[in-house]
């Protein structure tokens, strides 16, 4: 038994090599295409509308409220109990669920800090704004910013570490209060960074021009990477680093939350972008020369905004299910399934669809589905927080 066993690992090591010497070739256009998936990882986010926006001071604080239910209207809800570590910043949920069911599904946090738009309808266009929404919204934590200004003011710890953060007391009104709040929210969830991937590897391999290490990667993922960067056309809205161009798309995802109600989407999102009291035209933003309001001045309701939603990133996308905004899809072979077989009337944007079927054959899909599972990695563990105030 031994012996037999001892001889299959022998053949296997010895057939190895041969079969992993083989890249498939790329062309100077698809390296071009393959390079702009990275590198990785990118520098730090830094936001200039927060002023705690990677300070280690900020960062620190915004991990320990992090997990911290107190912010909750009955203190049992935090931002961890639907966006949690062990599940890569998500719930593994179809629908998120707080204090109630939601109709959306909790999106993972991982490179949240890099996005310009937040939530999947982009309601919020900074990391701060769209931070607020959950612990005010009754169906998440239901809190309230005279609940979260209590709370700094009253917890030693806390006071003393939003006065490291902030340079002074815990003293204005409410409201700013619970923004600061979130501003510290959003300087943690800023620098989680998806760990690097065994596309990256390829992926630099190819740049650098060294076939060996590109060889690494296996042939299944390579040719799913063509038809994701080629016929397959992914790349025209899951683009750059991050898989995502940050902006909305239309792929044929039901938007009825139930029988007679949708969920508008986009639509919906720029109204609620509109109506914020923390938008970036707000007072709150603390970059005084308003130059990073620019897209939100700019936005327009548009009608093919009806049932647009925000285009999610897909680094670690294996390790999140489900998937759409609304979790309708349960694996990642369900995700390739729906581009391979969508139907056009599904689609309700005008103008030209970048989707259409695609008729993969099973091969094409499993391809695709490798080259998906090798943006996955487990990320190293996390130490625990530094004391607020050492
Ligand atoms: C009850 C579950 C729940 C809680 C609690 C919760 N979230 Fe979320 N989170 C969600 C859902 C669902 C969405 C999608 C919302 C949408 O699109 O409207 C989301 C979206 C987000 C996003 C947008 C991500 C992106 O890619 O655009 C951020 C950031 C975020 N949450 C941070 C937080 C923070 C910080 C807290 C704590 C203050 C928090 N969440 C509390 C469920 C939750
Ligand atoms: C028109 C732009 C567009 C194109 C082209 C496109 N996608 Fe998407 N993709 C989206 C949008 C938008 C969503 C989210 C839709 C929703 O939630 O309703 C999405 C969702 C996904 C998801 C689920 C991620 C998650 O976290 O829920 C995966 C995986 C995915 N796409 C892979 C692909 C692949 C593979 C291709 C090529 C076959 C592709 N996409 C082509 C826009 C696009």
């Amino acid at each position: 038994m031994r012996r037999a066993l001892l001889t299959t690992a022998l053949l296997a090591a010895l057939a190895a090599p041969a079969a992993a010497q083989a890249t498939l070739d790329w062309s100077e256009a698809e390296i071009r295409l393959v390079g702009q998936h990275g590198p990785w990882p990118p520098p730090p986010a830094r936001d200039p509308s927060n002023r705690v926006s990677a300070t280690p001071v900020g960062i620190v604080l915004g991990e320990h409220l992090f997990s911290d239910a107190r912010l909750s209207g009955d203190g049992l809800v935090s931002c961890a109990t639907c966006h949690q570590e062990g599940r890569d910043w998500s719930d593994g949920r179809a629908l998120g669920k707080g204090r109630a069911d939601l109709d959306r599904r909790t999106p993972s946090l991982w490179n949240v800090g890099y996005s310009h738009w937040f939530g999947w309808s982009g309601a919020a266009d900074s990391l701060w704004a769209h931070t607020i929404k959950p612990i005010l919204d009754a169906r998440e934590m239901a809190g309230s910013s005279a609940r979260v200004a209590r709370l700094l003011r009253e917890d030693k710890e806390l006071a003393c570490g939003y006065e490291r953060a902030f340079g002074r007391k815990p003293d204005g009104d409410d409201e700013q209060m619970l923004v600061n709040a979130a501003k510290a929210l959003a300087a943690f969830q800023a620098t989680l960074v998806s760990p690097r991937t065994r596309f990256d590897d390829f992926r630099d391999a190819l740049m650098a021009g060294d076939r060996e290490a590109a060889a690494r990667y296996g042939q299944s993922e390579q040719r799913g990477l063509k038809l994701f960067i080629g016929e397959a056309n992914c790349n025209a809205c899951h683009f750059g680093p991050r898989f995502t161009n940050g902006e909305f798309g239309d792929i044929g995802i039901g938007f009825f939350v139930r029988p007679g109600e949708v969920d508008a989407g986009r639509l919906g999102g720029i109204a609620a972008l509109a109506d914020s009291p923390f938008n970036l035209l707000g007072r709150y933003n603390d970059d005084a020369s308003g130059a990073n309001a620019r897209r939100t001045r700019h936005v327009r309701r548009l009608h093919s905004n009806f049932g647009e939603f925000r285009v999610p990133g897909l680094r670690q996308v294996g390790r999140s299910a489900a998937y759409m905004h609304n979790g309708s899809l349960a694996t990642v072979e369900d995700v390739v399934r729906h581009y391979s077989e969508v139907s056009p009337d599904r689609l309700h944007s005008d103008g030209t669809p970048l989707v259409r079927a695609l008729g993969l054959s099973a091969g094409q899909s499993s391809d695709l589905v490798a080259f998906l599972r090798s943006l996955d990695a487990a990320p190293p563990p996390r130490p625990s927080p530094p004391p607020l105030c050492p």
